[in-house]
């Protein structure tokens, strides 16, 4: 089967040129090329895509420098790992040298030696990502699909190579659950088994590996889609016992991805989301389970410890100073997913009034300012500014004048 027509279909101009002469260079050399992995799957499945990762059975850093031309940048080449990137214009195209792999042990990077392309498709995670596409030369466009991952493509369904794949490899698990939500696959029946019976060959990864298939989980067009499946699938809680991500997180999620929140702040919300419910102790064996960053982690326990505050703040005597002085310097992230879970009434409106309001608030005298009054730099001036602050938020000042005067009363008083 041949499908130059669908890369011409499919992929820009840029791109085609750029695999093109990689083909051809290439073959110059006398090796050979091959378009893999999710730029091919996608072609099958006429989808767009923008990712163009090459093997090369030969040196692909050779073939990478033989492909620039004078007025391009050089590639960015890692000989010990026979890889190469090459940019034209907008476009990069990965190449990696053809490799075969070995697992020591679950979850271990596998040890790696140079091999062929079959080799090198029959180490790929499902077979709708190990086919193949030869580049340049008279069979340019010819599909390799060893591994039948066409007729799974046309069934829909994601099937393993070998029966120990989520061993050798546990992310697995979670990047088949990310491609059967985003494509509407299914798993096949055997596939299914390996996955629920060897989950707790999840543990064996690295926290880093773990995060970063969370992080591309959040990338995902309806990430809900594939968290809420995860979940199904009892895979979070072989990742902690504690975490769940119900309906009613995947509808609150939805929510927030239709704000269009810029990503690193909308991913510090799926994070406090995904939290939301642990207890403290909980929330720091997650943290470390996947070496969350400083930043994520202090998200995560603010939105633990505003539900520890839900009853405090559930009180309709409280003042917004009041308000203020609890919630003043906690995560906005764990604020507005807060906002949305609080089931306690006060509480909530509480959470809105600072969160849309009280947060915003400023004062129209500045420390300068009160100093120019009389008062003198130190602890005093902090608390009348502090003082002045709750008079503000509680409605008792509402001009620079009134906040001048009830200043000059508080150092009268003082
Ligand atoms: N791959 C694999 N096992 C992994 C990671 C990657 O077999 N644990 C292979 C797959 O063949 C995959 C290719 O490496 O298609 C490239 O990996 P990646 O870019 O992560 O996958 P894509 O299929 O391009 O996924 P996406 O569409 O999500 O970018």
């Amino acid at each position: 089967m041949n499908l130059s027509r669908d890369l011409d279909r499919w992929l820009p101009p840029g791109a085609r040129e750029l695999l093109r002469r990689i083909g051809s260079c290439a073959g110059d050399l006398g090796v050979q090329t091959y378009l893999v992995g999710g730029p091919v799957r996608d072609l099958i499945l006429g989808r767009q895509s923008f990712d163009l990762d090459v093997v090369v059975q030969g040196d692909a850093p050779a073939v990478a420098h033989a492909a620039t031309l004078p007025d391009e940048p050089p590639p960015v080449v890692h000989p010990f790992f026979g890889t190469a990137t090459l940019y034209q214009g907008a476009f990069r195209a990965d190449l990696a040298t053809a490799r075969a792999e070995i697992y020591e042990r679950p979850g271990a990077l596998p040890i790696v030696r140079w091999g062929s392309i079959e080799q090198d498709l029959a180490r790929r995670d499902f077979t709708v990502n190990a086919m193949a596409l030869t580049l340049g030369g008279p069979r340019h466009g010819d599909l390799l699909d060893l591994h039948g991952g066409r007729s799974d493509l046309e069934h829909g369904l994601l099937r393993v190579l070998h029966d120990a794949s989520f061993v050798d490899d546990a992310t697995r698990i979670l990047r088949g659950v990310r491609y059967e939500q985003r494509f509407g696959f299914a798993f096949e029946k055997l596939t299914l088994e390996a996955l629920q019976r060897d989950l707790r060959y999840l543990d064996c990864l690295s926290p880093d590996r773990v995060r970063h298939e969370f992080e591309r989980t959040f990338a995902e067009d309806e990430p809900e889609q594939a968290l809420r499946r995860l979940n199904t699938l009892n895979v979070f809680s072989a990742i902690h016992p504690g975490l769940v991500f119900g309906p009613e997180k995947a509808w609150i999620l939805e929510g927030f991805r239709r704000r269009a929140l810029p990503p690193s702040q909308l991913y510090t919300v799926y994070w406090c989301l995904l939290a939301w419910g642990l207890s403290s102790m909980e929330v720091e064996t997650f943290a470390t389970r996947l070496c969350l960053p400083r930043r994520i982690q202090d998200a995560i326990a603010d939105a633990v410890a505003l539900q520890e505050l839900a009853p405090y703040l559930d009180d309709p005597g409280l003042t917004p100073g009041q308000v203020f002085e609890v919630l003043h310097g906690r995560s906005v992230a764990a604020l507005i997913v807060a906002e949305r879970l609080f089931v306690r009434p006060f509480a909530r409106s509480s959470l809105s009034l600072y969160l849309h309001r009280l947060r915003h608030v400023r004062l129209s005298l500045t420390g300068r300012d009160l100093q120019a009054l009389g008062i003198p730099e130190g602890v005093l001036l902090g608390r009348i500014l502090s003082c002045l602050r709750t008079a503000r938020l509680n409605g008792e000042v509402s001009s620079r004048e009134e906040e001048a005067a009830l200043a000059l009363r508080l150092l009268n008083d003082a």
